[in-house]
């Protein structure tokens, strides 16, 4: 009888958190499938591409509007963009030799300009002087090269007249705009891109604003997903991101694949897949002598995104004329560098056991942890692992590496100093598994 009682209560619940607070949630049955996750999160570094008209100004995408550009001329550079040297193929071998294993590229921005020639618009790349397809040679490149085609497509439009906010400013919707109508606009546009492109992903951004909720995110998503199952979808399709706060995201409000924060390093978590955008420089699209990250920066950064389970989208900013910045090019062959010699301790791991904090983080993959060291130090001292036991350090080429182990902690020591000052690779082999540990604070 108790027992009847507590199930009946128990279903009770779950029907009144369903329908009583009416959280707007993707059906179980079309959510992208773990195994489509794993896959991506084994990636673990992609590269992020903003880019438009508005480079002819050096301002940043899309926020420049009506601000530093005023919003009449913003909205006519398309007439002048024409850029002659763009060579999808440079771009995607740019990627490719970073050790980049996805790209992600600005189809539409919050400025509404396609790269694309959409037949729902006439603020497209057909419409300017180099009048080519953008979208379409960078996906044809991308599966040449074998790097897997995403598209970054902003929910909010400050440029379509039926989307009721028209600047980053507007407090008041407009009557005259219609959101159903702009709705279908965007699932034209959607369905043309992942027809034609046919994209592994689809990266949304600005969910943020007021005309935008979730029951509307619920039903796009259900509506790509009818357009192709596997498509993987970002959380900025929903409200529910962790952002540039980085915060502590409540997952049954997701609305999407996987989370999203910005300009730092997510927090670790083994459950919910996660992907951090960062910029090379400081703003995302190209500003002339736009502050550039050191290599060292660059790559303590990737260590750290996997030490947390997480992957990295780095942003680049190609100019006008259609070239990536030489410095730009240079920083990511350096990465790519870096990665031929370590990237076993960066691809296809898992992140952890440890926390990743400044001196270290770690990965790991069967009985092996890998650990980052990104301080310059002739010992490190980490606390011990559980029922496990270390039977061999060294260095990831090869070299061995003298440590002590007791039930108070480990200490790996390189009397000589470090050997990569931007972060050394250390292998610590274990007597058994290394992914069941739980993590170490
Ligand atoms: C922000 C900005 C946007 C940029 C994006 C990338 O949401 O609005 O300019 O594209 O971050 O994460």
């Amino acid at each position: 009888m108790i027992k009847k009682i507590f199930f009946t209560l128990i279903v009770a619940f779950m029907f009144c958190k369903a329908t009583c607070q009416n959280i707007a949630t993707v059906p179980e049955s079309i959510k992208t499938s773990k195994k489509v996750m794993n896959d991506f999160m084994d990636k673990r570094f992609g590269m992020f591409i903003h880019w438009g008209p508005v480079t002819l100004r050096g301002k940043d995408i899309s926020w420049s509007r009506g601000g530093e550009i005023p919003t009449a001329d913003y909205d006519s550079l398309y007439k002048e963009f024409d850029p002659v040297l763009f060579n999808a193929d440079d771009w995607v071998k740019t990627a490719r030799d970073a050790g980049m294993k996805y790209l992600t590229i600005t189809a539409k921005h919050h400025d509404g300009f396609c790269l694309w020639p959409s037949k729902y618009s006439r603020h497209t790349i057909a419409y300017t002087p180099y009048k080519k397809d953008i979208i379409g040679a960078l996906a044809k490149s991308c599966k040449k090269f074998g790097i897997k085609f995403c598209i970054y497509y902003s929910v909010l439009d400050w440029f379509n007249p039926d989307y009721p906010l028209h600047s980053p400013n507007d407090k008041a919707e407009d009557p005259k705009a219609n959101m159903p109508r702009y709705i279908t606009y965007m699932k034209n546009q959607l369905k043309e891109l992942i027809t034609n492109y046919d994209p592994y992903m689809m990266w949304f951004d600005g969910a943020w604003e007021s005309p935008w909720t979730n029951e509307m995110a619920v039903d796009m998503y259900a509506y790509l997903k009818s357009l192709k199952k596997d498509l993987i979808i970002n959380n900025r399709l929903g409200k529910e991101i962790a952002g540039v706060e980085n915060k502590d995201i409540d997952v049954s409000k997701m609305i999407g694949d996987y989370d999203t924060p910005e300009q730092t390093v997510g927090r670790m978590n083994m459950n919910t897949p996660w992907e951090s955008c960062i910029t090379i420089c400081t703003n995302w699209s190209w500003v002339p002598n736009d502050k550039i990250k050191s290599l060292q920066q660059c790559i303590r950064t990737l260590a750290s995104t996997a030490g947390g389970n997480g992957n990295l989208l780095l942003n680049v900013s190609p100019m006008m004329d259609g070239r990536m910045e030489a410095r730009q090019v240079n920083r990511l062959k350096e990465m790519g560098e870096w990665l031929k010699e370590n990237g076993r301790a960066i691809y296809d791991t898992k992140g952890g056991p440890y926390k990743p904090n400044d001196l270290f983080s770690t990965t790991r993959k069967n009985n092996k942890i890998y650990v980052s060291v990104k301080t310059d130090t002739t010992l490190l001292s980490l606390k011990p692992l559980p029922q496990k036991k270390i039977i061999k350090a060294y260095f990831l080429n090869g070299k061995e590496v003298s440590f002590l182990q007791d039930s108070s902690r480990i200490l790996i020591k390189f009397p000589t100093g470090l050997p990569d000052k931007n972060c050394t690779e250390i292998v610590l082999e274990l007597d058994s598994d290394a992914e069941d540990i739980p993590v170490i604070e």
